[in-house]
């Protein structure tokens, strides 16, 4: 079962292969990913250590293009498939874009939403990445929201504030219920690997996790388990320093940006869980 209560013991760990790939490389690596992840999942020994591996939902996120025939690979297995964007609108008038109907004939069950490289590099304004929440949800798909903020915001201390306005933007309009199948994931602009990654710590990033759970729940402490959504965290996260993040509190799995399209760097990831 995902989502809800039971859903929400497993860390959701989301790969954004981003442009790093070409169709023939994301096939190769879809069916790499593939067979590690069935080869920690065949382990069916309840308290077994290679069993608590297991405890991880995947998610991979290829560029559109190899949309399809990641999804043909992926078919078989319980990963599940990502889009790193969406137009909004269903089908329509929108060159260059894709919109909702390619995504879900696809079968696609997790979308990006505001992604900082989406803000920055296409200005997509805290408007936009609501509008394109809601269609996801209305969809019937699962959008993962991305927040976080830039390297002058931290420098003032006001990434709380910033992350918060944010937050609170991306989610307007959202049902209690519907809140349910949103995921938030936590992503310090300084701290992604494109811009320099310079490493944030599992203290720090369980500190601002914590702050968006009170943002959620409008300003109280905690929810009902049911209705908090994933937090995951973001930015350079790697084989070395996964483990410290997935341990620290409020850390509910990540998004994994240059590190999932290693396929030995990545199945490191997975074991750590
Ligand atoms: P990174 O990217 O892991 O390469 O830092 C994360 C992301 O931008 O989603």
């Amino acid at each position: 079962m995902e989502g809800g209560i039971l859903g929400h013991m497993k860390k959701l760990i989301v790969a954004n292969w981003k442009m790093y790939l070409t169709l023939c490389e994301s096939v190769a690596l879809a069916k790499k990913v593939a067979k590690e992840a069935s080869r920690l999942g065949s382990a069916s020994e309840a308290h077994s250590p290679q069993a608590r591996k297991n405890n991880m939902d995947i998610v991979v996120c290829p560029s559109f293009v190899a949309l399809e025939e990641v999804a043909k690979v992926l078919k078989r297995t319980k990963i599940k498939l990502g889009a790193q964007d969406v137009e909004p609108a269903r089908r329509g008038a929108y060159t260059g874009e894709v919109g909702l109907d390619d995504l879900t004939s696809l079968h696609v069950q997790y979308v990006l939403v505001g992604h900082s490289e989406r803000r920055r590099k296409f200005g997509e304004t805290d408007i936009v990445v609501n509008k394109k929440l809601r269609a996801v949800l209305a969809s019937g798909m699962r959008p993962i929201l991305c927040i976080g903020e830039p390297l002058t915001v931290r420098k003032r201390g006001g990434q709380m504030r910033y992350v918060g306005a944010q937050l609170k933007a991306g989610l307007r309009g959202v049902s209690k219920k519907d809140l349910q199948r949103v995921a938030v994931a936590y992503e310090p602009i300084w701290a992604i690997s494109g811009n320099g990654g310079r490493e944030d710590t599992p203290e720090d990033a369980s500190e601002m996790h914590r702050w968006i759970r009170k943002v959620i729940h409008g300003g109280k402490a905690s929810g009902a388990p049911e209705a908090l959504p994933h937090v995951l965290y973001g930015g350079s996260v790697n084989a070395k320093n996964a483990s410290s993040f997935l341990k620290a509190k409020g850390i509910d799995g990540l998004l994994i940006g240059r590190a999932s399209t290693k396929a030995t760097e990545f199945s490191r990831i997975l074991k750590c869980g």
